[in-house]
């Protein structure tokens, strides 16, 4: 984008600002969206290296294909994010190597349980994500279409992959409303502290 552009966005969002009623815990606009490409680089990225400990598992079973077009689209996913991470120069978050780790560790973990488990595991991911990208989209307004867009578009692929999970029999794993509920707190958790760190 350019300077004259950049300039021109945030006069108007000045202007829009200057009728809105702030709230004291309110953040400042730019800080806000700068939090946005974060968290949402650091969940992409998570997804990625969650898929790739259940492809480790599963990658030769009768669910290795549906798992890898799931891993596909989540590295589509992740690379708009790096790109508007570099774009904006904004601070990947301090946790990504944590994220490395706990992603794998979580895909392959509930693929060790079995099919069904690693299907409850997406289902619990990507109920959060489809939320949280909802909240996001309404948050921003039309000097950040582009992004709302994006956003928009992925949300529509997560809840995609939600339903993949569901339609291979997620709900029939074992201790299925434990395991989402607790895979769903961590995720939760994760989104928390990617936007902070
Ligand atoms: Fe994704
Ligand atoms: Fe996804």
């Amino acid at each position: 984008m350019s300077a004259r552009n950049q300039t021109a966005r945030k006069t108007t969002r000045r202007r829009a600002e200057a009728n809105k009623p702030r709230l004291p815990g309110d953040l400042e606009h730019d800080a806000l969206v700068e939090r946005m490409i974060r968290v949402d680089q650091a969940g992409e990225y998570g997804a990625r290296r969650i898929y790739e400990g259940q492809l480790a598992v599963l990658g030769n079973g009768p669910k290795g294909e549906t798992i890898r077009h799931m891993h596909e689209q989540e590295l589509r996913h992740l690379e708009t994010f790096d790109a508007l991470l570099a774009d904006r120069r904004v601070r990947p978050t301090v946790l990504q190597p944590l994220w490395h780790v706990a992603g794998f560790a979580l895909g392959a973990a509930t693929a060790l349980m079995g099919e069904r488990a690693a299907m409850a595991c997406t289902v619990a991911v990507e109920e959060v994500i489809d939320e949280h990208y909802a909240r996001q989209a309404e948050q921003l307004g039309g000097d950040e279409a582009a992004l709302k867009e994006t956003i928009e578009d992925f949300r529509a692929t997560e809840a995609e992959h939600r339903d993949i999970g569901l339609e291979h029999d997620a709900e029939l794993a074992p201790g299925y409303p434990v395991l989402t509920g607790v895979i769903k707190a961590g995720s939760r958790a994760a989104i928390w502290l990617s936007e902070r760190f």
